[in-house]
């Protein structure tokens, strides 16, 4: 399992970036790790390396927010206060999975069965002492 540090914010953010750039469209990543361990902050690289120029922040309300003018379009999902299954649907996450879109998922333990589908690509976020974080891409 690959992994790497990152020994500030920008790091992790470069490191999305990084994987950002090889994008083409349709790939799904799985975040897990604690409250700020820097899934969202991966996420801003993820949609810089895709080439959109925009802001990006945390879905932590509205639970998806859509990014258009990459190369591909980039739905980037926070499940942290999903209440019920329906609000899973309401969401559209199966639909988004199938749509071409490179999709990011924060707390994806919230709907695992939805993600069993494969290409699933999963990335772990630990902390590693003063405000370096363990990044282990599946
Ligand atoms: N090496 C690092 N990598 C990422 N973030 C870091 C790092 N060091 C410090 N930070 C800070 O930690 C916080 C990470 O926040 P971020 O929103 O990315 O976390 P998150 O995993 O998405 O949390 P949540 O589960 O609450 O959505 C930011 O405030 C960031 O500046
Ligand atoms: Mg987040």
């Amino acid at each position: 399992m690959p992994s790497v540090i990152c020994a500030e914010a920008r790091e992790t953010e470069r490191f999305g970036e990084r994987i950002g750039r090889t994008l083409q469209g349709g790939e799904v990543f799985a975040l897990e790790g604690d409250l700020g361990s820097g899934k969202t902050t991966f996420v801003k690289g993820l949609a810089r390396g895709l080439g959109f120029s925009g802001t990006v922040t945390s879905p932590t309300f509205n639970l998806v927010h859509r990014y258009e003018g990459g190369r591909a379009r980039l739905l980037h999902f926070d499940l942290y206060r999903l209440q019920t299954a329906g609000e899973l649907e309401t969401l559209d996450l199966d639909g988004a999975l199938e749509s071409g879109a490179v999709v990011a998922i924060e707390w994806p333990e919230r709907a695992r069965a939805a993600l069993l589908a494969g290409r699933t690509r999963w990335v772990r976020f630990e902390d590693a002492g003063s405000a370096r974080r363990r990044v282990t891409v599946e």
